[in-house]
């Protein structure tokens, strides 16, 4: 591995973290927000200015989750295809789809203008594009549909891209933005008047009743409403089964010679996201993709190789500098859960945002704001999490619970991949067998070993090797652990606990 490389994403490098405080002790706020991603940020940041006094609630640092990983096309080119969100939501539920993407992506542009946010936005078509006339002939028939549900698009046969494509489809006035800028100007606006952002201050418990009741690791936060705002909610498992965690990888370099600003997707499945971003004066490409379900692949360094090969053969630049990776949440019918949780009058959720978490986080903050101050939303029924599952998303609801049950059944019984510490390399994970029970071990390049229990503190499964990030992830809801144990994402609050191991031989 060329260790010259920066794992960090390009906007943890170009823009470091402030310090917020951790909880000391108990509090009362009208709103707890819990977790710090741009659907948290977004949300505090609405009901603030609208005179409610908030506490964001962040196990971590700021933006250290998804958001902190993303590529950041902030777009109306939604995952799941106008034809579908058409079919299966009808030609009411595809336009308010593509119209609060639009109101969303204007929220942004707004508060970038009116609060004066040094964050690196503009204004840049979309290019959906077509290698093949295959590719080419189902976007002609997209093109119609995104047309339809209010897109600016048409499709055209010259794309600035420095290899032959078949054409595209077009969509104006879509948006780049540097993610950690623009939200870190958010979240400085959120502290005072009775309100908080509190890092390293985990939730470990929610009670919902009048008031609330969010109990962290120092001390007790009480609110007229709660957010989950955590990618994936916390415990909630009528949810659960209609979301499904996906990895997919980013990779950055700088470009050798110019290539317009605009969001590029290719057409092949899993796709690839493409944009530039200028870094201290030189423009870098960004190229995401290769996406896979979690837990799925142990050799994660592959998809990196497959990323970084993809783009060394199409485009000027000469070495990637950066790679990263993180987790996007598929949602069963493809549009997002936000609103009131299930069964809740207090606990609202915002998830399942796919690959445009930009869009649908602001989304979320605009719409949870609204019904958290009473207001009407015309989106509120088509994002509602007690929506009815649309017919066609019952076959992957099947399938994909289908797949939790397996791993759940399939991993217990599975053969232990080594007997004997002695079995793992250093800068090696395996699964052991030690008196009958299943340890998950991994050893420090330097021969350290770390040694827990496999099993998922959310609802049981086991857990998987992530080898290009080092950690432990669970295939069924995405969450993820350190190498000794520590919760890194939800929808887990405990971390896994430590297991002893049988001394090595001298
Ligand atoms: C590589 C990559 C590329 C992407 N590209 C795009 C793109 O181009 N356009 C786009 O629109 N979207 C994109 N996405 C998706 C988008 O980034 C995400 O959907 C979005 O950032 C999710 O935001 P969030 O606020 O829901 O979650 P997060 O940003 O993950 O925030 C959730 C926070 O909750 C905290 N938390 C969790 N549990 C607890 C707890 N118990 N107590 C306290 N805090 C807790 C976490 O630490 C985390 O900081 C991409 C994602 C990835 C990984
Ligand atoms: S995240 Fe749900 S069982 Fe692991």
């Amino acid at each position: 591995m060329d260790d010259t490389r920066n794992h960090r994403s390009l906007w943890t490098v170009t823009a470091p973290p402030r310090d917020f405080p951790v909880a000391r002790g108990d509090l009362t706020v009208d709103v707890a927000v819990i977790g710090g991603g741009i659907a948290g940020l977004t949300t505090a940041f609405l009901l603030k200015r609208a005179g409610k006094r908030v506490a964001v609630l962040e196990m971590h640092r700021v933006l250290s989750g998804q958001t902190g990983q993303t590529t950041a096309h902030l777009t109306e080119l939604l995952d799941t295809p106008y034809s579908t969100l058409r079919r299966d939501f009808g030609e009411k539920g595809a336009r308010l789809a593509a119209t609060s993407s639009r109101v969303a992506l204007e929220q942004v542009a707004t508060l970038v203008e009116t609060l004066g946010l040094d964050c690196d936005f503009q204004r840049v078509p979309a290019f959906r594009f077509a290698e093949t006339t295959r590719e080419l002939e189902a976007l002609e028939q997209e093109l119609t549909e995104a047309r339809d549900a209010g897109l600016l698009a048409s499709l055209v046969r010259s794309v600035p891209l420095p290899f032959p494509v078949k054409g595209a489809m077009r969509v104006e006035d879509q948006a780049l933005v540097h993610p950690r800028k623009y939200l870190l100007g958010l979240a400085d606006r959120i502290p005072g008047d009775g309100s908080h952002v509190l890092e390293q201050t985990r939730v470990t418990e929610i009670h919902e009743g009048t008031p609330c009741r969010v109990v962290t690791d120092h001390g007790v936060v009480t609110a007229t409403d709660v957010v989950e705002a955590t990618t994936v909610p916390l415990n909630r498992v009528a949810l659960q089964t209609r979301l499904y965690p996906y990895r997919t990888y980013a990779v950055a370099g700088p470009l050798e010679s110019p290539l317009e600003a605009a969001q590029y997707d290719d057409s092949q499945e899993p796709y690839h996201y493409l944009r530039t971003q200028r870094v201290d004066g030189r423009v870098y490409l960004i190229v995401g993709g290769e996406d896979h379900k979690v837990g799925a692949e142990q050799d994660t360094d592959r998809r990196y190789a497959a990323l970084e090969d993809y783009t060394l053969k199409r485009f000027p630049v000469r070495s990637l500098t950066h790679r990263w990776s993180g987790q996007v949440i598929e949602p069963v019918d493809g549009l997002p859960f936000i609103g009131r949780n299930v069964g809740s009058r207090h606990v609202h959720v915002a998830t399942g945002f796919s690959g445009t978490g930009m869009t649908f986080g602001t989304l979320a903050g605009m719409l949870l704001t609204d019904l958290i101050l009473g207001n009407e939303s015309p989106f509120t029924a088509l994002y509602s999490p007690s929506r009815k599952k649309p017919l066609a998303g019952v076959r992957d609801f099947l399938q994909e619970n289908a797949d939790v049950a397996f791993r759940f059944v399939a991993d217990r019984l599975s053969r232990p991949e080594a007997q004997h510490l002695s079995e793992v390399a250093p800068g090696e994970a395996k699964v052991l067998e030690v008196e009958g029970q299943k340890v998950a071990v991994y050893r420090e390049p330097d021969g350290t070993a770390h040694a827990v229990s496999p099993v998922c503190t959310h609802l049981g499964c086991h857990v998987h090797w992530n080898g290009a990030e080092r950690s432990w992830d669970c295939p069924c809801h995405g969450a993820r652990y350190s190498p000794t144990g520590k919760v890194l994402n939800g929808p887990a609050m405990k971390d896994l606990p430590s297991r002893q191991l049988p001394k090595l031989p001298e």
